[in-house]
């Protein structure tokens, strides 16, 4: 969106409705009562008029309102120049197949409209407007985001902790979200999946799944994870903000999983659910069964080109799934169908040689 004609559309609204209540309080009395056309206008026009009409705060208060569903929920994805460009060789972006995603899954295309990128440069804000997405410029001091960090480079770090602090604004201003990293695919609504009981705090994905949701061994993915605005909530995202300068060389995520192992969900008097991985599965741990998977992230994974390439195989083997389904519809839930995710090849051995990039 072009946020600066917004504004000035609203700008334009603003004074048009002004003009018109200005219009009213003038005119009104001279037509109501044509022998008094000079009383007061300040009298008959109530004050109270003027004040109900709202102008938006800020930037990003007006991309939530534009981005999120009647109940405040939004979906959250940041982005930086290494998600949005090719490199010579390569035919596609990590934008790109995340928003093929949304295409392919099901009943995942109307959730777009509630998609709001989080742009950390000027190339990936760009990028997004050319998309006509929901875009938002998160702006940060003295740092240029633009290339993809090194995995946990000062830079690196840096930039996980702006994000940190913009979702804990987030949720200051009232709004649920589901942030997603871009290298998730989204194969199916999450939203089917997730505990739609409001005492839910937290619910987050997870490297391996221990199959206990409530267990706190899980070994925690902040790359998807659902989470309400509330007190609790925010106080979680405040103290784990407030670790950023006592936390040299962690990742932030890291930092969250030590707060965690210390107790603080209790402290919180949170409730979190930890994600089966059948459903929000990853290279870690792959799901199972394709009839219930709803996420794919490509976690357990050292660079972008890597997880690129292995993404295009399960965005191939979910195209293969949807056309066997749709070839033999009578092809049931519960036949233990033969069907297998594409080996992780690349990502495997991202490990393996040096590269200069981020997990
Ligand atoms: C918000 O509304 C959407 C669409 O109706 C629904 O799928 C989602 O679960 C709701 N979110 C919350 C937090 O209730
Ligand atoms: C939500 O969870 C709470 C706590 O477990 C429970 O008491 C309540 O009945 C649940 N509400 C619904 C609608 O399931
Ligand atoms: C959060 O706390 C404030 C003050 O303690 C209270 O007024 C407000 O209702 C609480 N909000 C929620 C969502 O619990
Ligand atoms: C910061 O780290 C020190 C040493 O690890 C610790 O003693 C202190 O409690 C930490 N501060 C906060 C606010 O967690
Ligand atoms: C599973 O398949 C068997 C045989 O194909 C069928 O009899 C049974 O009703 C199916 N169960 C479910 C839950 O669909």
């Amino acid at each position: 969106m072009d946020y600066s004609k917004i504004s000035l559309g609203n700008l334009f609204i603003v004074s048009l409705l002004f003009a018109g209540v200005l219009y009213i309080c003038i005119w009104s009395p001279s037509r109501s009562n044509p022998l008094l056309p000079y009383q007061k206008p300040q009298r008959i026009c109530p004050h109270t008029r003027l004040k109900t009409i709202k102008l938006p705060i800020d930037e990003l208060e007006l991309a939530l309102e534009e981005a999120a569903m009647p109940n405040k929920t939004v979906i959250i994805a940041v982005v930086n120049r290494a998600y949005v460009e090719q490199s010579i060789k390569a035919d596609t972006t990590m934008l790109d197949l995340f928003l093929e995603s949304f295409w392919l899954g099901e009943g995942t295309r109307p959730l777009l409209d509630n998609l709001l990128i989080v742009a950390v440069d000027q190339t990936a804000y760009d990028r997004c407007l050319f998309k006509r997405l929901h875009c938002y410029r998160l702006l940060t001091d003295g740092v240029d985001f633009a290339t993809e960090k090194v995995y946990m480079s000062q830079d690196f770090i840096k930039m996980m902790w702006r994000r940190t602090n913009l979702l804990l604004d987030v949720l200051k201003r009232g709004y649920s979200f589901i942030f997603t990293d871009t290298d998730v695919m989204w194969m199916r609504n999450p939203f089917m999946m997730l505990d739609k009981n409001e005492t839910e705090d937290l619910q987050i994905s997870v490297d391996e799944y221990n199959g206990d949701p409530r267990s706190q061994k899980n070994l925690i993915n902040t790359g998807f994870y659902f989470i309400r605005s509330n007190n609790r909530t925010i106080d979680l995202f405040s103290k784990w903000y407030g670790m950023k300068d006592n936390s040299t060389g962690m990742k932030e995520q890291d930092v969250l999983l030590e707060l965690m192992r210390k107790g603080i969900f209790k402290q919180l008097g949170m409730r979190v659910k930890f994600l089966d991985t059948q459903y929000f599965s990853g290279f870690c741990q792959d799901s199972k069964n394709i009839w219930s998977v709803t996420t794919v992230h490509s976690n357990c994974c050292r660079h972008i080109d890597a997880k690129v390439s292995d993404l295009k195989f399960v965005l191939r083997d979910w195209k293969r799934f949807t056309a066997l389904k749709a070839k033999y519809p009578t092809m049931g839930r519960n036949k233990t169908m033969t069907y297998r995710w594409s080996p992780h090849n690349a990502c495997k051995n991202s490990w393996k040689q040096e590269h200069n990039t981020s997990n």
